[in-house]
């Protein structure tokens, strides 16, 4: 019969120095496992007399345990220092720019939309927001498009199934549908933009089926043509980084507003090659003008209290001539090459202060 007490320690001490979980596992089948020491301990009480078997019985019991104990305490111990070492080595810098992520570009739709918000957020433009899905009504109708008039079919509509309760409706010509909304919803002084997709039925190199558009709208009680300039020219200054930048307005026609104007900036387009700028020579870049009382009249407005003024302009040419890329079509080919050339950084966040590029 061993010493118990002597075994017990030289146990205790062997398991205490395990290096790791193999060398814990080992020991554990040495001493508890089928053929273990203190199994077979255990089996030798049986060639004892009784009393013999009680006392050594006990005392066997208690080495058992207390081994048992020592096995799961160094197991815990081992554990957690394997969690440690683990962790230490998986540690990462949430810092770092994600690689996969990074090689990705912003299209320069998105960046052109986010330089527009942010420079109209500076004048108190709130973001407005409408459906591409909508009805006659919104499109035309409140607009002051009188039913059958020419002017709905130079917008190459895409027409969809009546809605069950009759209304016609359609993929949105512009954006003007959004002033609509917005008047119908809330109570002037009212000064919003949008910038979203729009469509219609027409592609070559200036057209594309679906294009972005970006729409303004301001609503009060002494709002004149002065702030219509000044808002756009502030506006245009600020998108083309150019301080001296010239514009002007130009009588046009829109069924929405009277009167209404396209707005030409300053360029010059000397050896072929177009420079936005104070050189003499003009570009059309946008149209506005002021609400038209029957568009007031439509969205619930009194035209004799509150009157405003709108404009819209294309996010695509405002791109195209901000950014040089010459063809309307490419951007919307997904070409990665492309994307990769005219996008953006994840990281370049336009903002007013230090330049938008
Ligand atoms: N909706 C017009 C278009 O798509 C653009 C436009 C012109 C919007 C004049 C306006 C405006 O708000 O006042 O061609």
């Amino acid at each position: 019969m061993m010493d118990l007490q002597t075994l017990q320690q030289d146990l205790s001490a062997q398991i205490t120095g395990a290096a790791d979980i193999t060398a814990l596992e080992a020991l554990r089948v040495h001493t508890l496992g089928k053929k273990g020491i203190i199994t077979e301990q255990l089996k030798s009480l049986g060639g004892m007399d009784e009393a013999a078997r009680k006392t050594t019985g006990a005392a066997i019991n208690e080495l058992k345990s207390h081994i048992t104990a020592a096995l799961d305490a160094r197991r815990a111990e081992l554990q957690r220092a394997e969690m440690s070492a683990r962790l230490a080595h998986e540690q990462m810098d949430v810092t770092l720019p994600p690689r996969a992520v990074a090689d990705g570009r912003v299209h320069p739709i998105s960046q052109t939309i986010e330089e527009i918000i942010q420079i109209f957020a500076q004048m108190g433009f709130c973001l407005a927001d409408g459906p591409n899905i909508d009805d006659d009504f919104h499109n035309f109708g409140a607009l002051n498009f009188p039913d059958d008039h020419p002017a709905r079919e130079m917008h190459d509509t895409f027409y969809l199934p009546s809605a069950p309760d009759g209304r016609k409706m359609l993929l949105r010509t512009h954006t003007s549908t959004v002033q609509v909304r917005t008047m119908q919803n809330q109570k002037p002084p009212i000064r919003i933009i949008t910038c979203g997709r729009t469509y219609r039925s027409d592609y070559d190199m200036t057209h594309t089926p679906m294009f972005h558009q970006c729409e303004g709208l301001m609503i009060d009680k002494a709002t004149h043509m002065g702030h219509l300039k000044g808002c756009l020219q502030d506006f245009l200054r600020a998108f083309f980084n150019v301080d001296d930048l010239p514009i002007r307005l130009r009588p046009s026609f829109f069924p929405f507003v009277e009167p209404g104007a396209e707005v030409d900036i300053g360029c010059s387009r000397r050896d072929g090659e177009l420079k936005i700028g104070n050189y003499g020579d003009w570009l059309e870049i946008l149209g506005c003008g002021m609400v038209h009382p029957n568009v007031l009249m439509a969205c619930g407005i009194d035209p004799n209290e509150y009157q405003g003024f709108a404009f819209g302009m294309g996010i695509e040419r405002l791109a195209m001539l901000k950014y040089g890329i010459p063809d309307l079509r490419t951007f919307f080919e997904g070409d990665a090459r492309w994307l990769k050339h005219y996008g953006f950084g994840l990281h370049d966040q336009p903002n007013v202060a230090v330049g938008l590029v």
